[in-house]
């Protein structure tokens, strides 16, 4: 293991308000996903030497010093990366880079709203959706402003500002991963025709509402196309596309690598902590206000 992404994403799973671990009791390790390099080979496992780095999306198991994992899900790490910034691109950059191509399906001179802009994944929409050409808008704290300018986007101070007031005639498209009041004012701030992708609910986990409270936000999501408006809604998760086309998260992550490689982007990390840390990483994530992704990387002492 040479480094492994914390993600607000792992309070979620800690809180059993992540559907495919709520059930897991502890003790259980923790630890979305992981860059390491390889130290022992099984029987019969093809295309792969010991020395080489890898990635890997894994949900839990990755806060570890060694792991074990199955071939056929692996994708190469291009030798130079920084590890640190290679392992945030695994859930948070493949996420927003679905988002935007697989699941929305952007073009250019959208015009398109990221809510929690400053957080992991809505940097990463930034980023890849001004390459792709969008025009965009992004809501975060007051404080948050100059970061979000300096990704490209109009900033929206959600605890000042009425997103939905901000642009007559609606967004082409609304990310949002946090779900204030489920998302209606997400779809209320639409245009005509326009689309929410919906794909996590922060805010409901910090109001400590049941899983069953969330799955009905998401259920209802798919019943609001049928109010008028021509407005569609969808909840996108990493893990259901990735079981549906396990060859796209692949090669998704390969071009974001490359992206990296060739410096069209640039992940922050907001810091790399060692084993000792985690427990006051999972405490930051909860409070917010982080600029940049913290990466566990177990070689570092404290
Ligand atoms: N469906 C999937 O496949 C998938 C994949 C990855 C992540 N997710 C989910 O997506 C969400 C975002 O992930 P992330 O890693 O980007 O989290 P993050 O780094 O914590 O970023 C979220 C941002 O949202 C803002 N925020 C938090 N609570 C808010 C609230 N109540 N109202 C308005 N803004 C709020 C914060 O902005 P300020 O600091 O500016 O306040 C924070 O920076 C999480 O729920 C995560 O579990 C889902």
């Amino acid at each position: 293991m040479l480094a492994s992404g914390l993600e607000y994403t792992d309070v979620v799973i800690r809180r059993h308000l992540y559907p495919q671990t709520m059930r897991r009791r502890l003790p259980f390790v923790m630890g979305y996903d992981v860059v390491g390099e390889i130290d022992q080979l099984g029987d019969g496992v093809r295309g792969f030497q010991i020395g080489d780095r890898v990635a890997d999306m894994t949900v839990v198991g990755s806060n570890a010093a060694y792991r074990t994992l199955r071939a056929d899900r692996l994708t190469r790490v291009p030798v130079g990366l920084d590890v640190a910034e290679a392992a945030t691109l695994i859930l948070t950059w493949t996420t927003a880079y679905q988002l935007l191509h697989r699941a929305a399906r952007v073009r250019r001179g959208q015009r398109v709203l990221v809510h929690g802009a400053a957080g992991a994944v809505g940097q990463a929409l930034l980023a890849l959706g001004r390459l792709a050409g969008l025009d965009l808008w992004g809501t975060a704290r007051g404080a948050h402003a100059a970061l979000i300018r300096e990704l490209g986007a109009t900033p929206i101070d959600y605890q000042r500002d009425d997103f939905v007031r901000v642009l007559a005639g609606g967004f082409d498209v609304v990310f949002d991963g946090i779900g204030e009041d489920g998302y209606r004012r997400s779809f209320a701030a639409l245009k005509h025709g326009g689309l929410l992708c919906a794909y996590g609910y922060s805010a409901g986990v910090q109001a400590q509402r049941r899983m069953l409270t969330m799955l009905i936000w998401i259920a209802r999501l798919y019943l609001w196309r049928w109010l008028p408006g021509g407005k569609r809604a969808r909840f996108y998760s990493i893990n259901a596309m990735r079981a549906r086309h396990p060859g796209w998260f692949r090669e998704d992550l390969q071009r974001l690598f490359e992206l990296v490689a060739t410096g069209a982007v640039r992940p922050r990390v907001a810091e790399r902590i060692s084993f000792d840390e985690i427990a006051e990483a999972h405490r930051r994530l909860e409070a917010g206000g982080l600029q940049g992704k913290l990466v566990l990387c177990p070689d570092l002492k404290r």
